[in-house]
């Protein structure tokens, strides 16, 4: 099939033609999917998206007019796509379910462990000839309460892992996952998960429901001092509210690997230019905030999953006229 990848980065054409061989015919193109660069899917039967392209109504719309039947997604999260307007348009959508849990578990750990134990100032310091300890005083992560909010694929490792650390484990998910409860992670109400955690990690995907759910009432439940691990969707966190519980002091330390307006920032080098997006500029302006550009899954093992995945929708979709993970549109939706 002719195949239409948006958001090309060099490590993107070089997996995906490792994964492709001669089976499709990839054509790879740099911009982001959006309304203006949609024409370059004309004559395409395919579109390959990842996860900053813009596949609402308009985009889809367009892509039917060229010709477009199915949009393979790079990605697990599938909240950029309409999934009502590609029903109507009779455009398939298919993603990568799973990828490497590992990888998105393990970077989460890697922000709490940064940012606990300050591995971000010490390494400054330390190539500066100053071996002063002064202000990076951490804590232990053993015997510490951790609420995980949601225990899916990602989520249940992050609780494997901190289970080794020795930590108090809380999680809150509407599905109890029975590798959790094995280990001892107690289901509680999310209120109570706020109250009592020390650290707060977010696994869950973006949903209508959990839109903004680390917002100013959320935060002012929260222990003070917390911190709070973001590996999910940007829009999980209201940022606004993140930066007045910083200045309160009610938010010890975050650790983000998405943002709500990331589309404009991340998978960019803006370091000749200037950062137009206040709220973030802001953020980086704390000590105890640590911010990663979306690389949580970025690992060797991720990346060539999400490449098998990806060919193998297509050529199942060309077999078989539907994907091997198809992303259903919802009930009453
Ligand atoms: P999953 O589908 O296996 O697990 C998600 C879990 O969240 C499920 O158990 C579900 O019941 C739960 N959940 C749904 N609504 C909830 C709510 N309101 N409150 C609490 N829990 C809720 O998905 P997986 O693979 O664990 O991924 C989770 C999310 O991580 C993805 O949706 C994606 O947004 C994000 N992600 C981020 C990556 C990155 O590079 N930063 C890479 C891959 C995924």
């Amino acid at each position: 099939m002719k195949v239409a990848v948006f958001s090309t980065k060099p490590y993107d054409s070089r997996y995906l033609r490792e994964a492709n061989g001669n089976a499709h015919e990839l054509a790879f193109f740099e911009p982001r999917l959006s309304l203006e660069t949609a024409t370059l899917a004309q004559g395409f039967e395919v579109v390959c998206a990842f996860v900053n392209d813009q596949l609402g109504p308009d985009v889809i719309a367009a892509l039917s007019d060229a010709g477009v039947r199915l949009i393979a997604l790079r990605s697990a999260g599938f909240n950029h796509v309409d999934l009502a307007a590609a029903a109507e348009a009779e455009i398939a959508v298919a993603r990568v379910p799973a990828y490497s849990p590992h990888a998105v578990a393990e970077h989460s750990v890697a922000l709490m462990l940064t940012l606990n134990r300050k591995m971000h100032r010490a390494y400054n310091r330390v190539r500066e000839g100053n071996f002063a300890l002064d202000g990076l005083l951490g804590f232990d992560l053993h015997g510490k309460t951790v609420g995980i909010v949601g225990t899916g694929q990602i989520g249940a490792i992050v609780a494997r892992i901190l289970h080794g650390f020795g930590c108090d484990l809380l999680a809150h998910d509407p599905n109890e996952n029975a590798d959790c409860l094995a280990l001892g992670v107690r289901y509680v109400a999310l209120d109570d998960l706020f109250e009592r955690s020390d650290v707060i990690t977010l696994q869950c995907p973006l949903t209508p429901q959990t839109h903004h759910l680390i917002d100013a009432g959320a935060i002012a439940t929260m222990k003070r001092g917390v911190m709070l691990i973001n590996t999910s969707r940007g829009a999980v966190v209201d940022s606004t509210a993140l930066i007045r519980g910083l200045k309160s002091g009610v938010i010890g330390s975050v650790g983000l690997d998405v943002y709500e307006e990331e589309g404009d920032l991340f998978f960019q080098d803006l370091s000749q230019t200037f950062i137009e997006d206040d709220v973030f500029a802001r953020l980086l302006t704390f000590p105890n905030v640590v911010i990663t550009g979306h690389q949580a899954f970025f690992t060797h093992e991720a990346m060539t999953a999400i490449a098998e995945t990806t060919i193998a929708n297509i050529t199942a979709f060309a077999r078989d006229g539907a994907p091997v993970h198809p992303v259903a549109r919802p009930a009453g939706d």
